[in-house]
């Protein structure tokens, strides 16, 4: 099973609505495929009908040992897709657990335990660096980070980064990640400036293509269908369909022995 992760710390950049995209369209190719609700406010949860405020059990409940992974995960109404759901009460699992070893490593044992039932796990992380936060570091092949097109997210993108290697540097081995600039809007001469100039401070580490605004994507999210599976042409979905080609693509050089050349 792969691991991939979607982070940022700031909040509405499109990462919920990547980790559903590219989930729904793997899902759609006949992946078997586990999405994982890291964030407390739960968003993804939501998206498929269920209530963060009043669901148990869930992801919460894997860092107390009250349930296993298989009784968390659940099935979604599409093939393919499963779900492990997040509770707000996961906002306090840093209060409770923050400083007690092991802790780090929960989501990734987790996953491991349920490793051959699924081809990808995807996991949408909350926007703290905290506790949830090193948990799906700690557990991903591979990092995406969603970042707006626009100038003052591209800034935040630095301190992003900066805090990032923090964490990472306590991994044993480095991470890849790929940035993908979202919401571009092909008529706005700061989408534009703001894509050159992420291009030119993070070169090989962006994404060639961008994702661009759709409004369908909120209209799925309000019907809690993943777009890529109701409407898997739309024009949201074909960026992020080539953006999986992408992806798709860093994992088979990888297996070819090449080393993890990326670091944060
Ligand atoms: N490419 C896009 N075009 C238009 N709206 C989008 C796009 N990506 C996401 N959205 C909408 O923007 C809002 C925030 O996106 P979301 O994925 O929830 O961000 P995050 O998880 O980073 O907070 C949602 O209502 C979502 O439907
Ligand atoms: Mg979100």
């Amino acid at each position: 099973m792969k691991v991939w992760a979607v982070a940022n710390q700031k909040g509405g950049v499109g990462k919920t609505t990547t980790a559903i995209t590219i989930g729904g369209t793997l899902s759609m190719r006949g992946k078997r495929v586990l999405l994982v609700d890291l964030d407390p406010h739960g968003s993804m949860t939501s998206y498929f009908g269920q209530d963060p405020d009043d669901l148990e059990p869930t992801v919460y409940d894997l860092f107390h040992k009250t349930a296993s992974p298989e009784q968390v995960v659940i099935k979604s109404k599409y093939d393919n897709l499963s779900f492990l759901p997040a509770s707000s009460a996961m906002a306090t699992l840093d209060r409770q657990l923050g400083t007690n070893g092991g802790m780090g490593l929960v989501i990734k044992k987790s996953l491991a335990s349920i490793s051959d039932q699924y081809d990808y796990a995807i996991i949408d992380c909350p926007p703290v660096l905290g506790l949830l936060m090193v948990n799906a570091l700690a557990s991903c092949n591979h990092l995406l980070v969603p970042v707006q097109t626009e100038f003052l997210a591209a800034k935040g993108l630095e301190r992003m980064v900066n805090t990032l290697n923090m964490i990472i540097k306590a991994r044993k081995q480095p991470i890849s990640y790929t940035i993908v600039p979202t919401f571009f809007d092909q008529r706005l001469r700061a989408s534009h400036d703001t894509l050159k100039l992420l291009k030119a401070t993070y070169n090989t580490k962006i994404w060639n293509g961008v994702i661009p605004i759709d409004t369908l994507f909120r209209e799925a999210s309000r019907r809690g269908v993943p777009l890529s599976i109701a409407r898997p042409s739309s024009r949201g979905c074909r960026a992020y369909a080539h953006l999986l080609d992408y992806l798709l693509s860093l994992d088979s050089q990888s297996t070819e022995a090449k080393a993890p050349d990326l670091i944060l």
